[in-house]
């Protein structure tokens, strides 16, 4: 997590801004009187929820707690942070100190980058390397795949690797921090992996970080081996096969999460290119935060026997976090998605079409079996339903899905409602044991896909300054976006962008940057991407506007309050629905022109 996701987990907006307006509570959310204009009602709006603030009276601004601060304080970004650092006890890094744990990495890496070019040159030509050869044919591994995943062979040694990398200059304590060798008696140590496959596992950016080895030989135990824990390798916060599926992930806007390393190679020679495995653990909260700044949709591509009641419960907090509906797809029995796959690529295809909600799924698997006649199996499936359904956030879903449990089991939705409120106050009775992996966090440290694919063109793509429709900051809610976005208005190119920002957005810049590496677009389509994500910036910005304005008249139409200033206010600005149905037209428009053009 950036230190600046960090400040912005640890920061209540409500506490920080209620410093500066007396804010009484409204719904969820709550109000004040706007402290950037002078008006008698209340126009202005702060949403803890999504960690943001909105003026709807003359300012018809908002943004993040960042914003707020520097617009209040009159500041630029860094002060704001510092200050808001500061009151969260997070320490920022320092500009100057060169960290001494960044060169450790780099160093982890290169090793580790060394290691897996040595494997994969012995798993093409050694001739020791026959049987690995025949094995990944015998698997339908064809020759580009072996290049994409650069799949590699560890020898039959216990000196080997070990050997290699100190001839070209590896210390042996750095082989053992990179989790390469492991100490034997005598202060002797020898090579980790031995006679087996090797898997190089990768961050977003590419980097090894360590490897999966499965064993050639069928009674080798374990099966597969992982790289131990080390400074850059860590299995909870690692995704198999992110670096290469990442693009196809933003483009086609879902993931598929599978279970074993060779499924995930598997779908991609198939051309499903999307998929990538957590590393035979409980996925975590991380894990799905890394992927929620991809895509928010997720589809699990789960073994049959996966499907117990905690992983159930684990995946509503996936949904919590993703703030959007997980599937599930069941490989047909016996096999596994590799195996599928292989056999009958549009079968899958057809498996993905059909991928059930989990929820849904949940309750198929818990009532298979049980007779919803009869009271005793009533109560079973209450009892282990409820807990899935007390855990969903958001209210409206939860409300579908109590509705759904009450005609199941034939029972007045109160009577449910009423279980459910209980369940409420007992939750330690219910907890699943590693829930705790996947608790919520606030989606206001999440970053906005739209605004980071929009900014990745623009940086990538410098000649879009001159391209008449541009965004405009409020576009932007997230500051860390917004910061950047002006920075690059004003600067004429990247290196002085680069050296206009202050250094603790360096890290999400430098994410940008990278953002479109792997999947260049095609020149000619560069101009109408970048006008679709204008358009959908817009319509993302007005929408979320739209939401907020509805429940304000909603409030004051409750309270019977002084929705006349809010009133008077749609009169005089252009309402966002009417902007709103401008982005709509000119959405048709370029969806039109275009189809012309083809
Ligand atoms: P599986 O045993 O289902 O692997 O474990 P698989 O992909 O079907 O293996 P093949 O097809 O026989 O080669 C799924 C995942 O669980 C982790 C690995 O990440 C593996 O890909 N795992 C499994 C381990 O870490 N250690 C093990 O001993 C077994
Ligand atoms: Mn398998």
């Amino acid at each position: 997590m950036s230190v600046i996701d960090e400040v912005k987990q640890r920061t209540d907006i409500v506490e920080v801004i209620g410093q500066y307006v007396t804010l009484t509570k409204s719904g969820h959310n709550f109000r004040g009187l706007c402290p950037f204009h002078s008006e008698k009602h209340p126009s202005f709006f702060v949403y803890p929820e999504q960690g943001s603030w909105h003026c709807f009276g003359a300012c018809a601004t908002g943004g993040d707690v960042f914003s707020f601060i520097m617009k209040k304080e009159n500041i630029d970004f860094g002060e704001a942070l510092r200050i808001l650092a500061e009151r969260a006890g997070v320490s920022l890094p320092t500009r100057v100190e060169p960290s001494a744990k960044r060169e450790e990495r780099e160093r982890l890496y290169q090793i580790n980058e060394a290691a897996a070019q040595y494997f994969h040159d012995l798993l093409l030509n050694a001739k020791a390397g026959e049987k690995a050869r025949s094995y990944v044919a015998g698997r339908g591994l064809s020759a580009e795949t072996l290049a994409k995943f650069r799949l590699g062979l560890s020898l039959n040694s216990w000196e080997a690797l070990k050997q290699h990398l100190t001839e070209i200059g590896y210390a042996p304590e750095e082989l053992a921090a990179a989790g390469l060798t492991r100490e034997a008696e005598g202060g002797k140590s020898h090579d980790y992996f031995r006679n087996r496959l090797m898997f190089p596992i990768c961050d977003l950016k590419g980097n090894v970080t360590g490897f999966g080895a499965r064993a050639l030989d069928d009674d080798s135990m374990p099966k597969y081996l992982n790289s131990p824990q080390t400074l850059v390798f860590d299995k909870s916060h690692t995704l198999y096969g992110i670096n290469l599926a990442a693009p196809a992930i933003r483009e086609r806007d879902f993931t598929v999460m599978m279970e074993g390393y060779m499924d995930v190679i598997t779908a991609h020679q198939n051309g499903f290119d999307n998929a990538i495995a957590a590393m035979g653990t409980a996925v975590t909260e991380s894990q799905i935060n890394t992927l929620k700044r991809l895509s928010r949709n997720l589809i699990l591509a789960l073994d049959a026997d996966e499907a117990g009641r905690e992983a159930m419960l684990r995946c509503v907090g996936y949904e919590n976090i993703l703030d959007a509906e997980v599937r599930v797809i069941t490989p047909p029995e016996g096999k596994d998605p590799d195996d599928v796959i292989r056999e009958e690529p549009t079968r899958w295809q057809q498996l993905l079409d059909k991928a059930q909600p989990v929820i849904d799924y949940t309750f198929d698997m818990t009532t298979a079996g049980l007779d919803m006649t009869s009271a005793r199996d009533k109560t079973l499936a209450t009892d282990r339903l409820l807990p899935v359904i007390s855990a969903i956030k958001n209210p409206i879903r939860q409300a579908h899905y109590l509705q759904k449990l009450a005609s199941l089991v034939n029972v007045d939705e109160r009577r449910l409602e009423a279980e459910l409120a209980r369940l409420k106050q007992t939750p330690s009775r219910y907890k699943a044991p590693k829930q705790e992996a996947v608790s919520p966090v606030p989606p206001s440290i999440t970053s906005r896909p739209v605004e980071e694919y929009c900014l990745a063109l623009l940086l990538q793509h410098p000649e879009l300054k001159g391209y008449q429709a541009q965004p405009s900051p409020e576009h932007f809610e997230n500051s860390e976006n917004r910061e950047i976005f002006t920075g690059w208005q004003k600067a004429e190119d990247l290196s002085v962008l680069k050296a206009s920002l202050d250094p603790t957005l360096l890290e999400h810049f430098d994410y940008l940057l990278d953002y479109l590496k792997k999947k260049a677009v095609p020149t000619n389509q560069i101009e109408r991407r970048y006008a679709d994500c204008v358009l959908n910036l817009r319509k993302k910005y007005l929408q979320g506007l739209e939401v907020r304005r509805a429940e304000i008249f909603a409030l004051e139409a409750e309270t019977g309050g002084a929705g006349a200033d809010l009133a008077k206010l749609e009169a005089e600005g252009i309402e966002p629905s009417a902007q709103l149905l401008e982005v709509f037209r000119q959405t048709r428009h370029q969806a039109k022109s275009q189809g012309a053009k083809e």
